[in-house]
């Protein structure tokens, strides 16, 4: 969603913006733009589309001064024009803005009165607007937006710079994260510390309700409550911030190869050398657990379905998972002894942080596992246990996807222990399987050009089902997800016992039918829902192991071998097809990878 930068330099502003704006590209955006201050002057220049155009705009017509703030747009009030587009200006301030401003109806009303009128269609024009009427009564710059930022209901991060101040950003945050970064006579303003990484490696992040006055000598920050707020600065690693392909055409296709690697990675800082499971806080009594409720997003939310077979089998808690948008409005009674635990990525997703506050003083503990270390989601949980992925830039969760899941199997595990339903010999051989997954995983990525020639083929059809039984069902919500995201092809995932209760009646012979299922206990179940797809000329894409392919017979469309695992290891391993299906579907169909249409990589509005 929206990206912000901001910079106080020593050098001229706008190609600093527009290179940090390019490193935000990842989180979605429809238009861009930049403000700087000049010679005392404020000016501005947007563009609709790719940072590109704002960059040729610059070209025609440069924009000089060594104060300025930026913005990538992800449209939700109004149209991707140029006249939505941010900054918004009136009058001597202009501002850039990531989140809703609820209130913007009544704050519009209320500027009406005035005469103040709208040339927008947007939320953020009333900051702008408010702040221009604060500075006419006679307002400092910081006054002025300080007394708007009284009036804001809704979630925000905002970045003012004004005319005639070319050492002045005011920065605020509620609801959307924000930055400040330190550098040597120059300090920066960012969405998140990619965008500022080659600038500076010194960060604070500022806390919910925080009001930041920033100059080149410095920031002084305010809490909510209006109080001096002393915010540490964080050293943020380099391998943190680092944003590159790697030789991959896409990040998707280089964060697809990274998984041995990041997998690797999680498990070495959870597991000991004697294959003890370790967690940096052992503070969850497991044996005083009687529920967990498991609340994420899209691809995090199939991550819970996953993690619920696991900790209902192995540790034999029952365990609800559900869609933080539809857990955060029911009210859902929460009984003593409740485990709360939220899966993101990014941290900041709008709805899984709302869950989590729901959560707060009626579950026992609210843990969270999470890709971002600094993001409000860890910051506002009792635990937060990382994943180690590294930067995920591709709008579709790959790499995010499977360390999730292995850190949610060691936590089954680990509750299993801890419950008395897990053995350390039984333990053991499920650590040691486990740290045989990121060769397995290699295994399979080497099936890269066969599943390329099956996605070929499935580049031609305008709809695609997916089927899966047990721990392969979340495995067939997560492949339709990542098909539908980037290829803009319609896919649909049942459980595979329900494809007679409806879905079957879809089938045709355009119709291909991916059936992710292993050669384990439920094989045989699966198999008979194939056989009623291919008997009603359905095309069957095949993912299993050698022995599942053998079993299944030669009259399936096309089959994908994987490598075998223990069946409780599956999802971690069957994520690689449905990511590689989708993938070089997308690339088949020449759709855009890495920035699909209408997405956004870190959703920060419901
Ligand atoms: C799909 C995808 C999204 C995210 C969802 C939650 O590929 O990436 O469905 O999984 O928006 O995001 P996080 O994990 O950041 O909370």
């Amino acid at each position: 969603m929206c990206g912000i930068v901001g910079v106080l330099g020593d050098h001229e502003a706008a190609p600093i913006l527009v290179e940090a704006l390019k490193r935000l590209e990842y989180r979605g955006y429809d238009s861009a733009g930049i403000a700087t201050v000049n010679a005392g002057k404020l000016d501005r220049r947007r563009a609709v589309g790719k940072l590109v155009n704002l960059s040729d705009q610059l070209v025609h017509e440069p924009l000089a001064g060594k104060a300025g703030i930026g913005h990538t747009r992800w449209a939700t009030h109004g149209a991707p024009t140029v006249t939505n587009a941010h900054p918004h200006r009136s009058g001597a301030v202009a501002v850039v803005h990531n989140g809703i401003i609820e209130n913007y109806r009544e704050i519009r009303a209320e500027l009406a009165q005035h005469n103040i009128s709208f040339e927008t269609e947007t939320d953020t024009e009333t900051v702008a607007l408010l702040t221009h009427h604060y500075l006419s009564t006679g307002m400092s710059p910081v006054e002025a937006a300080f007394a708007a930022l009284d009036r804001l209901e809704g979630a925000f991060a905002l970045a003012f710079l004004f005319d005639g101040e070319d050492d002045l950003i005011v920065a605020a945050r509620k609801g959307s994260p924000l930055a400040v970064g330190h550098g040597d006579g120059e300090m920066f303003v960012g969405s998140d510390a990619i965008a500022l990484a080659p600038l500076t490696d010194r960060i604070t992040y500022l806390e919910e309700g925080d009001r930041a006055v920033v100059t080149r000598a410095g920031v002084e920050i305010r809490d909510e409550k209006g109080r001096l707020a002393n915010r540490p600065i964080k050293t943020v690693s380099i391998d943190n911030t680092r944003v590159d392909k790697a030789g991959h055409k896409h990040f998707m296709a280089k964060e697809i190869a990274e998984q041995p690697k990041v997998i690797g990675d999680a498990l070495a800082h959870y597991l000991t050398p004697e294959n003890d499971i370790h967690f940096p806080e052992e503070t969850i009594d497991f044996a005083k657990v009687d529920r967990i409720v498991m609340v994420a997003c899209g691809t995090a939310y199939y991550a819970c379905l996953v993690a619920k077979y696991w900790f209902e089998q192995i540790a034999r808690i029952p365990v609800e998972v559900d869609i933080a948008s539809e857990f955060r409005y029911r009210e859902p009674p929460i009984p003593a002894r409740t485990l709360a635990l939220f899966v993101s990525q990014s941290g900041e997703t709008a709805d899984t942080l709302a869950a989590l506050r729901y959560c707060r003083d009626k579950a026992d503990t609210i843990l969270s596992v999470i890709n971002v270390p600094e993001s409000s989601i860890a910051r506002e949980s009792d635990i937060a246990l990382p994943i180690l992925a590294g930067v995920e830039v591709g709008v579709a969760s790959t790499k995010a996807f499977t360390c999730q899941i292995t850190v949610l199997f060691l936590l089954a595990l680990k509750a299993g222990e801890l419950r008395g339903h897990l053995s350390s010999d039984r333990r053991a051989d499920h650590v040691s399987a486990l740290r045989a997954i990121p060769s397995i995983i290699s295994l399979a990525l080497d099936q890269n050009e066969a599943i390329r020639k099956a996605s070929v083929r499935l580049s031609e059809s305008r709809d695609v089902l997916f089927l899966g039984r047990g721990l392969m069902y979340p495995l067939a919500l997560e492949g339709a997800l990542k098909l539908k995201e980037i290829s803009y092809i319609h896919a649909e995932a049942y459980a595979s016992g329900e494809l007679k209760h409806g879905p079957i009646a879809l089938i045709d012979k355009h119709m291909p039918v991916v059936v992710m299922a292993p050669r384990d206990t439920l094989f045989d179940k699966t198999v008979s829902n194939m056989q009623e797809v291919m008997a009603r000329k359905g095309k069957v894409i095949l993912v299993s192991d050698d022995a599942g392919i053998e079993e299944a017979g030669d009259d399936v469309w096309t089959s994908i071998r994987m490598p075998s695992v223990p069946p409780l290891l599956t999802p971690i391993l069957y994520a690689i097809p449905a990511q590689l299906l989708a993938y070089h579907t997308a690339v088949a169909k020449g759709t855009d990878v890495d920035q699909p249409r209408n997405l956004a990589k870190s959703v920060t509005v419901e």
